[in-house]
């Protein structure tokens, strides 16, 4: 797995020019067009707890905050326990008729594949034939730390961190905050519609003091063909329990807290099982349909037609106990493996975008490169 991982890395890296310390071929895949966001009618089409309003919003604005689907003072807990309002709204959905199982089934699924479930099909994300959802295994749990750059999210789309392959995919994020986010704590903003052209574009990285890849305003406006792109941005404001849906080619960022606590959230994914760029080329270890992430880490299937999430079950215990982070950074060599708390991130992402910037997770990241490349970049310009 690594050492397919460090064969295709050795074929997209290029040497640095003026403007870039490590440069990157201009990427074929910017013709990669995602078209999920075209399908509105079948998506109203569909039955489930979201208004046909919801269900529109989503697909015009590209994003689509829930309110109230999870309880304030459970999230409090979660932290110890974020079960009690979801729960009470599967108890909602069953007496309505629109849930199966029983209430005790419902009860005992854990809050994240809950969430998951409630999510439904109605956005459209299970759109393959068999209709199994799996979960992805870029999930996070975010303490954004009040005026610190690292946990200031720029504009990107979630997109810019998956392989070109799997850009066509609905890969579908639920953010959650834990507290309530306002614009002074540091909550989401998106550029609204951005989406719907399906395209990614053109990122770099890595941003300040981050591992965060990056685009700009002018890009999107250029490349999205959305000139009013600054107009579009749209602060979302959201209170502990709700949650805001988008997927993977709407343009975000979280702004920086400038509160005094911790702005906590957790974001999760899933994504339909197979569908376009999956599985993955033969030659990459199993070539298997699950894998979303580099070969590094498959998703899990945590539901099929008609089939209840197993509770608790073994196979969900032992995906969760793969530490993504850690993977990601065996892929890389860049694990420093005498440091337990290791504040350096590093990701498969930075081989894909031209590296514009330096700083100590780059520096890593650049020491695990080839030599000749190593070399390269070191001796490259740092006062871009
Ligand atoms: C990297 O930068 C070069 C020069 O600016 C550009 O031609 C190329 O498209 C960029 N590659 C990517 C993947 O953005
Ligand atoms: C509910 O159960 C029925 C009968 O087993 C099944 O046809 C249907 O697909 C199930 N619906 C969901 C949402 O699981």
């Amino acid at each position: 797995m690594a050492s397919i991982a460090m064969a295709a890395r050795a074929l997209i890296l290029a040497v640095a020019v003026a403007g870039n310390l490590l440069e990157r071929p201009s990427s074929p895949f910017h013709d990669v067009s995602a078209t999920w966001q075209e399908t509105l009618d079948a998506a109203l089409a569909r039955t489930g707890p979201l208004s046909a309003g919801d269900v529109e919003r989503y697909f015009v604005d590209g994003f689509l905050k829930v309110e109230g689907v999870l309880d304030g003072a459970m999230l409090a807990e979660l932290r110890g326990d974020v079960d009690a309002k979801q729960t009470e709204f599967a108890r909602s959905l069953l007496a309505e008729g629109r849930l199966n199982g029983t209430i005790d089934a419902w009860a005992a699924i854990p809050w994240d594949e809950k969430l998951l479930r409630m999510q439904d099909a109605q956005l459209g994300v299970p759109a393959d034939a068999d209709g199994k959802l799996a979960i992805h295994p870029a999930w996070n749990l975010r303490g954004k730390m009040p005026s610190h750059d690292e946990t200031e999210v720029p504009w990107h789309q979630d997109n810019s961190y998956w392989e070109p392959r799997l850009w066509s995919q609905q890969i579908f994020t639920a953010w959650v905050p834990l507290v309530d986010a306002t614009p002074a704590n540091g909550c989401m903003e998106y550029i609204r519609g951005s989406h719907k052209k399906g395209q990614t574009v053109t990122h770099t990285c890595c941003l300040g003091n981050t591992w965060y890849t990056e685009t700009s305003l002018a890009d999107v406006a250029a490349q999205l063909g959305l000139p009013d792109a600054a107009d579009r941005a749209t602060l979302v404001p959201a209170r502990a329990g709700d949650v805001i849906f988008f997927g993977p080619t709407m343009v975000h960022r979280s702004i920086k807290n400038s509160g005094s606590t911790i702005r906590w959230s957790a974001d999760l994914r899933w994504h339909q099982v197979g569908g376009p760029g999956a599985p993955p080329p033969p030659e990459r270890a199993g070539g298997d349909e699950l894998d979303f992430f580099y070969g590094l880490k498959n998703s899990l299937v945590i539901a099929e037609p008609g089939a209840t999430v197993a509770p608790g079950s073994p196979a969900m215990d032992a995906w969760a106990s793969i530490d993504r982070s850690e993977v990601q950074e065996a892929g890389l060599n860049t694990k420093a493996a005498a440091i337990d708390l290791d504040p350096i991130v590093t990701g498969p992402w930075m081989d894909i975008w031209n590296i514009t910037h330096r700083n100590r997770h780059v520096d890593r990241y650049v020491a695990s490169l080839p030599a000749a490349v190593r070399a390269a970049v070191d001796g490259a310009r740092t006062d871009l």
